[in-house]
């Protein structure tokens, strides 16, 4: 099965030249049957679409919960699709510590984006440091499931991805280990089959998150048997990214 290989490049790069810069080596160095998302900086995702869409799906790294009005700075779901966008990444730890959203604005957006596009939502969960080290990880999983899914209707979460990505692993060069992300992807999985029929939750992508690695794909998706992974730093390097999506 096709996995996902999702970048996130977060707020890099500074020019646009440069994102063409990495694309043109990503285009020349990846030889892949996966399906390689690239989520720029909302600024560079039109110019980049029109450029490179034959070559790549493109996703965004957040929306707003509402489609238009009097919200400043805001970038709505509407606009995202209009623009060629097919995913968007929801409730990113940065996007939870940084910009303090919390599971209900998660769960706004998500509801949104599914009532009103085609966008595929990215769902975003993990515990912190501290949460693993109190044993409070399936606590944390449990409770951003269930509020972020709040009122998602089982035709809509099959198009759902939930990305695991805890956040002592994100940035740091220390990736979960294989027992760690087994054990986070049959904890989500049930906690899916309560809210959902199995047949649905079957449908529903797993993936991986934090610091992710050429040395760690192979026990992420072959050993842990994860849908795909979500890759933030290793993800602005075209080499590195082309062996990674080369799983
Ligand atoms: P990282 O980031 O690969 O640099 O750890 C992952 C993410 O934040 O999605």
């Amino acid at each position: 099965m096709k996995k996902l290989i999702i970048a996130n490049w977060k707020c890099n790069p500074e020019t646009f030249k440069e994102s063409v810069k990495i694309l043109e080596s990503l285009k020349k160095a990846l030889s892949t049957n996966n399906k390689t998302i690239i989520c720029p900086p909302n600024i560079f995702l039109r110019e980049l679409i029109s450029q490179y869409g034959d070559d790549f799906l493109f996703g965004a790294q957040n929306c707003y919960s509402e489609q238009k009005g009097a919200y400043t700075g805001e970038i709505s779901p509407n606009m995202l699709t209009n623009s060629g966008v097919k995913y968007v990444i929801l409730g990113h730890s940065e996007r939870r510590s940084i910009f303090k959203e919390g599971d209900k604005e998660i769960n706004m957006k998500i509801k949104k984006v599914l009532e009103e596009t085609k966008l595929i939502p990215i769902l975003c969960i993990g515990e912190n440091r501290g949460e693993r080290e109190n044993s409070q990880t399936h606590e944390v999983i449990y409770r951003q499931l269930n509020e972020c899914l709040k009122g998602v209707s089982a035709e809509q979460a099959k198009k759902i991805i939930v990305a695991y990505e805890p956040l002592w692993a994100i940035g740091t060069g220390i990736h979960a280990d294989e027992e760690q992300i087994v054990d986070a992807k049959i904890h989500i999985s049930s906690i899916l089959c309560d809210i959902y029929a199995k047949e649905i939750v079957s449908k529903i992508n797993i993936i991986y998150g934090g610091s992710v690695n050429s040395n760690s794909i192979e026990m992420i998706v072959n050993k842990c048997l994860m849908d795909g992974v979500l890759v933030g730093g290793a993800s602005l390097d075209p080499v590195e990214f082309s062996k990674i999506s080369a799983c």
